[in-house]
Protein backbone atom coordinates (compact mmCIF):
# COMPACT_ATOMS: atom_id res chain seq x y z
CA UNK A 1 0.00 0.00 0.00
CA UNK A 2 0.86 3.42 -0.38
CA UNK A 3 1.92 4.03 2.93
CA UNK A 4 4.43 1.35 3.61
CA UNK A 5 6.05 2.47 -0.24
CA UNK A 6 6.17 6.12 1.40
CA UNK A 7 8.09 4.62 4.35
CA UNK A 8 10.27 2.44 2.19
CA UNK A 9 11.42 5.39 0.29
CA UNK A 10 11.88 7.13 3.41
CA UNK A 11 14.56 4.68 4.86
CA UNK A 12 16.03 4.79 1.22
CA UNK A 13 16.51 8.36 1.63
CA UNK A 14 18.11 7.95 5.28
CA UNK A 15 20.53 5.26 4.28
CA UNK A 16 21.62 6.75 1.48
CA UNK A 17 22.68 9.47 2.86
CA UNK A 18 24.05 7.46 5.93
CA UNK A 19 26.02 5.83 3.53
CA UNK A 20 27.23 8.82 1.65
CA UNK A 21 28.24 10.47 4.85
CA UNK A 22 30.32 7.44 6.12
CA UNK A 23 32.27 7.57 2.88
CA UNK A 24 32.72 11.16 2.48
CA UNK A 25 33.32 12.45 6.39
CA UNK A 26 34.30 9.66 8.50
CA UNK A 27 37.44 6.86 8.81
CA UNK A 28 35.31 3.99 8.70
CA UNK A 29 34.56 4.92 5.22
CA UNK A 30 38.07 5.36 3.81
CA UNK A 31 38.79 2.00 2.52
CA UNK A 32 35.38 2.61 -0.11
CA UNK A 33 36.76 6.22 -1.08
CA UNK A 34 40.03 5.22 -1.71
CA UNK A 35 38.59 2.28 -3.61
CA UNK A 36 36.94 5.02 -6.13
CA UNK A 37 39.53 6.47 -6.37
CA UNK A 38 41.59 4.36 -7.40
CA UNK A 39 38.91 3.39 -9.67
CA UNK A 40 39.52 6.99 -11.18
CA UNK A 41 36.45 8.58 -9.46
CA UNK A 42 36.15 12.30 -8.47
CA UNK A 43 34.49 13.24 -5.72
CA UNK A 44 32.21 15.65 -7.57
CA UNK A 45 30.98 12.54 -9.21
CA UNK A 46 30.72 10.54 -5.88
CA UNK A 47 28.20 13.70 -4.87
CA UNK A 48 26.62 13.46 -7.74
CA UNK A 49 25.70 10.00 -7.86
CA UNK A 50 25.46 10.31 -4.14
CA UNK A 51 27.90 7.27 -4.05
CA UNK A 52 28.30 5.70 -0.56
CA UNK A 53 30.09 3.00 1.59
CA UNK A 54 28.47 0.61 3.80
CA UNK A 55 30.55 -0.33 7.25
CA UNK A 56 32.05 -3.47 7.06
CA UNK A 57 29.73 -4.09 9.92
CA UNK A 58 26.62 -6.84 10.47
CA UNK A 59 24.40 -4.36 11.93
CA UNK A 60 25.21 -0.53 11.25
CA UNK A 61 22.19 -0.36 8.80
CA UNK A 62 19.92 -2.50 10.88
CA UNK A 63 20.89 -0.72 14.19
CA UNK A 64 20.58 2.47 12.28
CA UNK A 65 16.88 1.64 11.01
CA UNK A 66 15.99 0.34 14.13
CA UNK A 67 16.81 3.69 15.78
CA UNK A 68 14.59 5.69 13.91
CA UNK A 69 11.50 3.48 14.83
CA UNK A 70 11.50 1.34 11.24
CA UNK A 71 9.54 -2.36 10.93
CA UNK A 72 12.37 -4.06 10.44
CA UNK A 73 10.30 -7.16 8.95
CA UNK A 74 9.45 -3.97 6.06
CA UNK A 75 12.69 -3.30 5.64
CA UNK A 76 13.78 -6.95 4.83
CA UNK A 77 10.90 -6.75 2.44
CA UNK A 78 12.36 -3.44 1.18
CA UNK A 79 15.52 -5.23 0.60
CA UNK A 80 17.78 -2.93 2.86
CA UNK A 81 18.81 -5.45 5.20
CA UNK A 82 18.63 -9.59 5.01
CA UNK A 83 18.13 -12.01 7.75
CA UNK A 84 20.95 -13.99 8.35
CA UNK A 85 21.22 -17.66 8.90
CA UNK A 86 20.85 -17.03 12.70
CA UNK A 87 17.16 -16.06 12.06
CA UNK A 88 18.84 -12.32 12.74
CA UNK A 89 18.48 -9.22 10.98
CA UNK A 90 22.32 -8.02 9.28
CA UNK A 91 22.99 -6.01 6.75
CA UNK A 92 23.39 -6.39 3.39
CA UNK A 93 25.67 -4.18 1.25
CA UNK A 94 28.15 -4.30 4.47
CA UNK A 95 31.60 -3.94 3.03
CA UNK A 96 30.79 -2.45 -0.19
CA UNK A 97 30.62 0.68 -2.13
CA UNK A 98 27.10 1.38 -2.75
CA UNK A 99 25.67 3.07 -5.60
CA UNK A 100 22.30 4.39 -5.47
CA UNK A 101 19.57 3.44 -7.80
CA UNK A 102 16.83 5.95 -8.21
CA UNK A 103 13.74 5.84 -9.98
CA UNK A 104 13.29 8.64 -12.84
CA UNK A 105 12.03 11.32 -10.38
CA UNK A 106 15.09 10.33 -8.93
CA UNK A 107 13.36 9.14 -5.54
CA UNK A 108 15.98 6.40 -4.57
CA UNK A 109 14.65 3.04 -4.36
CA UNK A 110 17.66 0.56 -4.45
CA UNK A 111 20.95 0.16 -4.30
CA UNK A 112 24.33 -1.85 -6.17
CA UNK A 113 26.86 -2.69 -3.94
CA UNK A 114 30.61 -3.08 -5.24
CA UNK A 115 32.53 -5.43 -3.36
CA UNK A 116 36.51 -3.49 -3.40
CA UNK A 117 38.33 -6.66 -1.48
CA UNK A 118 37.98 -8.91 -3.98
CA UNK A 119 35.34 -10.55 -2.25
CA UNK A 120 32.28 -12.70 -4.08
CA UNK A 121 29.58 -11.78 -5.30
CA UNK A 122 31.21 -8.89 -7.06
CA UNK A 123 27.96 -7.03 -6.63
CA UNK A 124 25.29 -7.19 -4.53
CA UNK A 125 21.72 -5.74 -5.69
CA UNK A 126 18.66 -4.99 -4.75
CA UNK A 127 16.37 -7.53 -5.54
CA UNK A 128 12.38 -7.30 -6.79
CA UNK A 129 10.71 -4.92 -4.03
CA UNK A 130 7.27 -3.11 -3.74
CA UNK A 131 9.82 -0.14 -4.83
CA UNK A 132 11.78 -2.03 -6.93
CA UNK A 133 11.17 -3.31 -10.68
CA UNK A 134 14.47 -3.87 -12.15
CA UNK A 135 13.10 -4.36 -15.59
CA UNK A 136 11.75 -0.46 -15.72
CA UNK A 137 15.11 1.15 -13.87
CA UNK A 138 17.85 2.71 -15.83
CA UNK A 139 20.94 3.52 -13.53
CA UNK A 140 21.83 7.34 -13.66
CA UNK A 141 18.59 7.74 -15.78
CA UNK A 142 17.39 10.53 -12.90
CA UNK A 143 20.93 12.34 -13.22
CA UNK A 144 21.06 11.81 -17.16
CA UNK A 145 17.52 13.63 -17.53
CA UNK A 146 17.96 16.85 -18.17
CA UNK A 147 21.18 16.24 -20.40
CA UNK A 148 19.26 13.62 -22.38
CA UNK A 149 16.26 15.97 -23.06
CA UNK A 150 18.53 18.87 -24.13
CA UNK A 151 21.21 16.52 -26.39
CA UNK A 152 18.60 14.05 -27.80
CA UNK A 153 20.97 11.46 -27.38
CA UNK A 154 22.07 8.35 -24.91
CA UNK A 155 24.57 6.18 -24.58
CA UNK A 156 23.64 2.98 -22.54
CA UNK A 157 26.46 1.18 -21.15
CA UNK A 158 26.43 -2.16 -18.95
CA UNK A 159 27.93 -0.83 -15.83
CA UNK A 160 27.36 1.65 -12.48
CA UNK A 161 30.77 2.63 -12.96
CA UNK A 162 30.76 3.21 -16.80
CA UNK A 163 28.06 5.12 -16.14
CA UNK A 164 29.83 7.23 -13.52
CA UNK A 165 33.05 7.38 -15.20
CA UNK A 166 31.51 8.54 -18.53
CA UNK A 167 29.16 11.00 -17.09
CA UNK A 168 32.72 12.59 -15.23
CA UNK A 169 34.53 12.48 -18.85
CA UNK A 170 31.80 14.79 -20.15
CA UNK A 171 28.78 12.89 -21.44
CA UNK A 172 26.15 13.07 -18.62
CA UNK A 173 23.29 11.79 -20.54
CA UNK A 174 24.20 7.53 -19.95
CA UNK A 175 22.89 5.55 -18.31
CA UNK A 176 23.30 1.83 -17.44
CA UNK A 177 20.71 -1.31 -17.69
CA UNK A 178 20.79 -3.19 -13.99
CA UNK A 179 23.29 -5.59 -14.84
CA UNK A 180 20.33 -7.47 -17.39
CA UNK A 181 19.31 -6.99 -21.04
CA UNK A 182 17.38 -4.08 -21.40
CA UNK A 183 14.27 -4.14 -21.39
CA UNK A 184 10.65 -3.08 -23.60
CA UNK A 185 9.73 -0.90 -20.88
CA UNK A 186 14.00 1.05 -20.92
CA UNK A 187 13.71 0.51 -24.36
CA UNK A 188 10.29 2.87 -24.86
CA UNK A 189 11.14 5.43 -21.90
CA UNK A 190 14.37 5.91 -23.79
CA UNK A 191 12.60 6.62 -26.67
CA UNK A 192 10.33 8.85 -25.61
CA UNK A 193 13.13 11.13 -24.68
CA UNK A 194 15.86 11.28 -27.34
CA UNK A 195 16.42 10.62 -30.78
CA UNK A 196 19.12 8.20 -30.93
CA UNK A 197 20.76 5.48 -28.88
CA UNK A 198 24.04 4.98 -28.57
CA UNK A 199 25.00 1.52 -27.43
CA UNK A 200 28.44 0.95 -25.99
CA UNK A 201 28.35 -2.14 -24.49
CA UNK A 202 31.35 -3.95 -23.29
CA UNK A 203 33.90 -5.82 -25.63
CA UNK A 204 33.43 -9.16 -25.25
CA UNK A 205 31.27 -12.05 -26.24
CA UNK A 206 28.48 -11.28 -23.67
CA UNK A 207 28.74 -7.23 -24.55
CA UNK A 208 28.25 -8.21 -28.45
CA UNK A 209 25.49 -10.50 -28.21
CA UNK A 210 23.70 -7.69 -25.29
CA UNK A 211 24.09 -5.43 -28.33
CA UNK A 212 22.48 -7.63 -30.87
CA UNK A 213 19.46 -7.69 -28.47
CA UNK A 214 19.37 -4.26 -27.66
CA UNK A 215 19.11 -2.88 -31.13
CA UNK A 216 16.26 -5.41 -31.40
CA UNK A 217 14.38 -4.10 -29.03
CA UNK A 218 15.24 -0.69 -29.58
CA UNK A 219 14.13 -0.92 -33.21
CA UNK A 220 10.93 -2.80 -32.12
CA UNK A 221 10.28 0.48 -30.55
CA UNK A 222 11.34 2.43 -33.83
CA UNK A 223 14.07 4.35 -31.74
CA UNK A 224 17.07 5.08 -34.24
CA UNK A 225 20.47 3.72 -32.64
CA UNK A 226 24.30 3.68 -33.34
CA UNK A 227 26.41 1.25 -32.01
CA UNK A 228 30.70 1.97 -30.13
CA UNK A 229 32.79 -0.95 -30.78
CA UNK A 230 35.11 -0.85 -28.00
CA UNK A 231 38.21 -2.66 -28.34
CA UNK A 232 38.60 -6.36 -27.24
CA UNK A 233 38.36 -6.42 -23.79
CA UNK A 234 37.69 -3.16 -22.82
CA UNK A 235 34.21 -1.27 -21.13
CA UNK A 236 33.90 2.58 -21.74
CA UNK A 237 35.47 2.60 -17.84
CA UNK A 238 38.88 0.34 -18.90
CA UNK A 239 38.72 2.35 -22.27
CA UNK A 240 38.85 5.70 -20.52
CA UNK A 241 41.80 4.62 -17.83
CA UNK A 242 43.95 2.93 -20.44
CA UNK A 243 43.61 6.00 -23.16
CA UNK A 244 41.93 9.15 -22.40
CA UNK A 245 38.56 10.78 -21.98
CA UNK A 246 39.28 12.89 -24.62
CA UNK A 247 40.06 9.96 -26.85
CA UNK A 248 36.80 8.52 -25.91
CA UNK A 249 34.81 11.40 -26.70
CA UNK A 250 36.17 11.40 -29.94
CA UNK A 251 35.21 7.78 -30.66
CA UNK A 252 31.72 8.78 -28.94
CA UNK A 253 31.53 11.88 -31.64
CA UNK A 254 32.95 10.26 -34.67
CA UNK A 255 33.64 5.94 -34.71
CA UNK A 256 29.40 5.60 -33.92
CA UNK A 257 28.29 2.51 -36.84
CA UNK A 258 25.01 2.34 -37.69
CA UNK A 259 22.75 -0.91 -36.70
CA UNK A 260 23.22 -2.43 -40.22
CA UNK A 261 27.09 -2.25 -39.74
CA UNK A 262 27.09 -3.77 -36.69
CA UNK A 263 24.84 -6.38 -37.84
CA UNK A 264 26.66 -6.87 -40.59
CA UNK A 265 30.28 -7.35 -38.50
CA UNK A 266 28.10 -9.30 -35.78
CA UNK A 267 27.01 -11.67 -38.43
CA UNK A 268 30.14 -11.89 -40.11
CA UNK A 269 32.08 -13.49 -37.07
CA UNK A 270 32.79 -16.95 -38.06
CA UNK A 271 31.89 -17.31 -41.97
CA UNK A 272 33.73 -17.94 -44.82
CA UNK A 273 31.70 -15.45 -47.49
CA UNK A 274 33.26 -16.46 -50.23
CA UNK A 275 31.51 -20.03 -49.66
CA UNK A 276 28.13 -19.95 -51.15
CA UNK A 277 26.38 -21.53 -48.91
CA UNK A 278 27.68 -19.43 -46.35
CA UNK A 279 27.26 -16.17 -48.22
CA UNK A 280 23.42 -16.68 -48.92
CA UNK A 281 23.14 -17.53 -45.19
CA UNK A 282 24.55 -14.03 -44.76
CA UNK A 283 22.44 -12.76 -47.08
CA UNK A 284 19.20 -14.02 -45.85
CA UNK A 285 19.92 -13.00 -42.11
CA UNK A 286 20.59 -9.41 -42.92
CA UNK A 287 17.77 -9.42 -44.68
CA UNK A 288 15.55 -10.41 -41.87
CA UNK A 289 17.16 -7.76 -40.05
CA UNK A 290 17.02 -5.47 -42.96
CA UNK A 291 13.15 -6.44 -42.34
CA UNK A 292 13.07 -4.94 -38.87
CA UNK A 293 14.33 -1.92 -39.56
CA UNK A 294 10.89 0.42 -39.80
CA UNK A 295 12.42 3.67 -41.05
CA UNK A 296 11.65 3.16 -44.51
CA UNK A 297 14.37 5.37 -46.09
CA UNK A 298 17.03 3.50 -44.08
CA UNK A 299 15.38 0.20 -45.39
CA UNK A 300 16.02 1.60 -48.81
CA UNK A 301 19.55 2.55 -48.02
CA UNK A 302 20.39 -0.63 -46.36
CA UNK A 303 19.00 -2.80 -49.39
CA UNK A 304 21.01 -0.67 -51.48
CA UNK A 305 24.35 -1.20 -49.32
CA UNK A 306 23.60 -5.05 -49.33
CA UNK A 307 22.94 -5.40 -53.32
CA UNK A 308 26.15 -3.67 -53.99
CA UNK A 309 28.53 -5.60 -51.75
CA UNK A 310 26.99 -8.87 -53.42
CA UNK A 311 26.96 -7.36 -56.62
CA UNK A 312 23.01 -8.33 -56.44
CA UNK A 313 20.14 -6.52 -58.19
CA UNK A 314 18.69 -4.48 -55.03
CA UNK A 315 14.91 -5.39 -56.94
CA UNK A 316 16.15 -9.38 -56.08
CA UNK A 317 16.61 -8.67 -52.60
CA UNK A 318 13.63 -6.45 -52.01
CA UNK A 319 11.14 -9.34 -53.31
CA UNK A 320 13.05 -11.40 -50.37
CA UNK A 321 12.65 -8.45 -48.13
CA UNK A 322 8.59 -8.16 -48.48
CA UNK A 323 7.29 -11.05 -47.01
CA UNK A 324 9.36 -11.04 -43.88
CA UNK A 325 7.82 -7.49 -43.17
CA UNK A 326 4.21 -8.57 -43.68
CA UNK A 327 5.40 -11.53 -41.23
CA UNK A 328 6.46 -8.85 -38.51
CA UNK A 329 3.31 -6.90 -39.04
P1 LIG B 1 30.64 -6.32 -15.74
O1 LIG B 1 30.95 -7.77 -15.49
O2 LIG B 1 30.89 -5.81 -17.10
O3 LIG B 1 31.41 -5.47 -14.67
O4 LIG B 1 29.15 -6.04 -15.30
P2 LIG B 1 32.96 -5.19 -14.74
O5 LIG B 1 33.20 -4.16 -15.77
O6 LIG B 1 33.71 -6.47 -14.90
O7 LIG B 1 33.23 -4.65 -13.24
P3 LIG B 1 33.31 -3.13 -12.76
O8 LIG B 1 31.91 -2.68 -12.58
O9 LIG B 1 34.08 -2.35 -13.77
O10 LIG B 1 34.03 -3.19 -11.48
C1 LIG B 1 28.46 -4.88 -15.72
C2 LIG B 1 27.35 -4.60 -14.76
O11 LIG B 1 26.58 -5.74 -14.54
C3 LIG B 1 26.12 -5.81 -13.22
C4 LIG B 1 26.62 -4.57 -12.52
O12 LIG B 1 25.62 -3.58 -12.59
C5 LIG B 1 27.80 -4.18 -13.35
O13 LIG B 1 28.04 -2.80 -13.27
N1 LIG B 1 26.62 -7.00 -12.54
C6 LIG B 1 27.81 -7.56 -12.88
C7 LIG B 1 25.87 -7.54 -11.54
O14 LIG B 1 24.80 -7.05 -11.22
N2 LIG B 1 26.34 -8.65 -10.88
C8 LIG B 1 27.55 -9.21 -11.17
O15 LIG B 1 27.96 -10.20 -10.52
C9 LIG B 1 28.28 -8.66 -12.22
MN1 LIG C 1 30.38 -6.91 -18.99
MN1 LIG D 1 33.25 -8.70 -15.87
MN1 LIG E 1 32.29 -4.20 -17.76
MN1 LIG F 1 34.29 -2.36 -15.74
Amino acid sequence: DQEKKYRMREAHRIVADLYHEVMLQTAAGDAGREYLEQRGIQESAMREFKLGYAPDQDRFTVDSLARRNFDLDEMVEAGLISIGRDGDYRDRFNGRVVFPISDRDGTIVGFSGRSIDGRDPKYVNTAETPLFNKSELLFGFAQARGAMRKNKQVVLVEGNLDVVRVAQAGIPYTVASLGTALTPVHAQNLGRIVDEVIVCYDGDKAGRAATLKALRLLEDVAVDCSVIRLPDGEDPDSFIGAQSEETFLRVIEQERISSLEFKSFYFRQGKNLRLEGERVRYIETMLEEIGRTSNPLLRDIYLGKLAEEFHLSKESLLSQVKPLQLQQA
